[in-house]
């Protein structure tokens, strides 16, 4: 299983502290605190209120654990505020929606089940992508799908919602799921037309790209040297993200690297352990959604 793996690659220390900035329902955090002696900690974060609170009844009298709703996105800033230790010894993230947040209509990330278009992780902040979709201007829409979804019929969705949008606001995932398909022009084997403008909307409304940047950054900046920090990715866009920060901090930066002495702030800050990992066939066919999910690990360097 990746989980395995990716618990491998934290190389858990019993006495260590670790941070799962992906919380979700727990199942990587209950691996975690397995490995843990009874002097290990883990802070897991979520920014869902529904994932925090599940967690707290499931995690009630586990006192080594940690629980904080926020943002991976202010992760160095979270660890800093609730752990007396000043620095940890590996961090976890596992990126994307939950299987319960798809799997509720009322959140809205659904493009088989109708409910309001909402999207929001964490529904306490931002706006819903009904709200953001009724003002963005109709480039602005067209340029979210077609980076965010890589999705080549993205002129004529962004042109069709601009449309219909005039008529009556669009409240529903079933009303978006059914204009796009109706503005898709070729099948994907196996995959909803929506899927594409979904994962769009989702990573826009969340602004999922620039909280792993930023939570990766924290991630460096909170981890002792020798400490892991593993990714998990279920797309192209996110793995990118992951690829080019880990390259990007596992090298001297290019434009200092001819000076005779490499000054300590541009030396890397990190080394990769391993190649890329991908979930193994029997884990495929236990739970088809693992199909993209990708694992990277470096090790921060002193
Ligand atoms: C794929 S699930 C994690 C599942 C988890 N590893 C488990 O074993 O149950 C991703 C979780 O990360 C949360 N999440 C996504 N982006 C986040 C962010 N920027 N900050 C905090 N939590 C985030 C989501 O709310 C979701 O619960």
């Amino acid at each position: 299983m990746l989980v395995d793996q990716a618990l491998e690659a934290l190389a858990l220390r019993p006495g260590g502290l670790y941070i799962d900035a992906t919380f979700g329902r727990g199942g990587h955090s209950a691996r975690i605190l397995q490995a843990l002696g009874p002097d290990g900690q883990l802070v897991a974060i979520d920014r869902d209120p529904a994932a925090i609170a599940a967690g707290r009844a499931r995690f009630a009298h586990e006192a080594r654990l940690q629980l904080l709703h926020g943002e991976f996105g202010e992760l160095a800033a979270l660890v800093r505020a609730h752990t007396t230790r000043a620095q940890c010894d590996g961090v976890l993230f596992d990126f994307g929606v939950a299987s319960p947040q798809l799997d509720d209509a009322a959140r809205g990330f659904s493009f088989s089940k109708d409910g309001p278009l909402d999207m929001r992780m964490d529904p306490t902040r931002g706006q819903p992508a009904s709200v953001w979709l009724e003002h963005a201007g109709l480039d602005e829409i067209r340029t979210v799908i077609a980076t965010l979804g890589e999705e080549r019929f993205a002129n004529r969705i962004a042109a069709a919602i601009v449309r219909e949008r005039a008529l009556a606001p669009l409240t529903r995932t079933g009303e978006l799921a059914a204009l796009v398909s109706r503005n898709v022009r070729t099948r994907e084997p196996g995959k909803h037309p929506a899927t594409r403008t979904f994962q769009a909307l989702r990573m826009f409304i969340n602004d999922e790209l620039g909280q792993i940047e930023r939570g990766l950054a924290g991630a460096l900046e909170v981890l002792s040297p020798g400490g892991r920090l593993a990714a998990i990715s279920f797309h192209s866009l996110e793995d990118r993200a992951v690829k080019g920060f880990m390259q990007r901090h596992s090298q001297v930066d290019p434009a200092l690297k001819r000076l005779p002495v490499i000054p300590a702030a541009a030396r890397p800050r990190l080394k990769l352990v391993g190649r890329k990992q991908r979930p193994q066939a029997a884990e495929l066919e236990l739970n088809p959604r693992a199909r993209s999910a990708l694992l990277r690990v470096a090790e921060r360097l002193p």
